[in-house]
């Protein structure tokens, strides 16, 4: 008998919604992952990105999904859940090592506003918690510095350069090899929570004196 996996879940942040792509995710798909700037600094968006590749992109999410080895998360405003704006997954999944790699891009006409970071900030979350991974890794170009400050701000830390690593448009390019342990987000969080837990507590305290 064939297993069945559980559906993807959608995850929800303060402004987004990751949830499953969709079919009538077709045109937004084709019109961002279109965007010259998004495959600029990504091997994975074939540009032009057309209509065919849009839906194979699409069925391969739910593949992959449903063999294991990932999670696509399609991004949207919470108000807006059936518009697209941009991509965030945790990919080549490894269960035996218990590892997975991020990747996301996001629509330009969103950019600047902390939206890549909370979305994987989000799915931080899901992969350290549902999806019981130890170790999620990140491989962005020397030149994506925008890349690099989302991965350093939800905790990773660079492990590596990796020299001309990818081509793009003909070009060989080096890439930053970076990661995040279970045990280092843990702690970050508890960190956190500690520090909340002290700031609500300070005034009170304060107010009894
Ligand atoms: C990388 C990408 C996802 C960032 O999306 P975003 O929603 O703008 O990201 P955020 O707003 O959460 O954070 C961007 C950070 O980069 C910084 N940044 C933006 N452009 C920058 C630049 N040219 N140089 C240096 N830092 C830059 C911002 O100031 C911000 O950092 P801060 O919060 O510390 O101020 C988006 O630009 C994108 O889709 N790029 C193309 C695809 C891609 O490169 N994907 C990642 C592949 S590894």
């Amino acid at each position: 008998m064939t297993a069945v996996r559980a559906l993807l879940p959608s995850l929800e942040t303060a402004r987004l919604r990751l949830r499953p792509f969709r079919d009538a995710d077709l045109e937004r798909l084709v019109e961002v992952a279109g965007q010259r700037s998004i495959a600029d600094t990504t091997v994975s968006v074939p540009h032009p990105f057309t209509a065919e590749h849009g839906r194979a992109w699409i069925a391969r999410c739910a593949a992959e999904w449903n063999a294991g080895v990932a999670a696509h998360f399609a991004v949207a405003l919470r108000e807006t859940p059936g518009r697209l704006m941009g991509y965030a997954a945790v990919r080549s999944i490894q269960r035996e090592h218990g590892e997975g790699e991020l990747s996301f891009w996001l629509d330009e006409a969103h950019a600047g506003a902390g939206y890549a970071t909370e979305a994987t900030g989000a799915l931080l979350a899901f992969a350290f918690g549902p999806l019981d991974l130890n170790r999620v890794c990140a491989h962005h170009m020397v030149r994506n510095a925008a890349s690099g400050r989302v991965l350093a701000r939800i905790g990773f830390r660079r492990e590596g350069l990796l020299r001309q690593h990818v081509r793009k448009w003909d070009v060989y390019e080096d890439v930053l090899l970076s990661a995040v342990l279970r045990e280092d987000w843990m702690k970050e969080r508890a960190e956190e929570a500690a520090c909340s837990s002290a700031t609500a507590r300070t005034p009170a305290t304060l107010g009894r004196q």
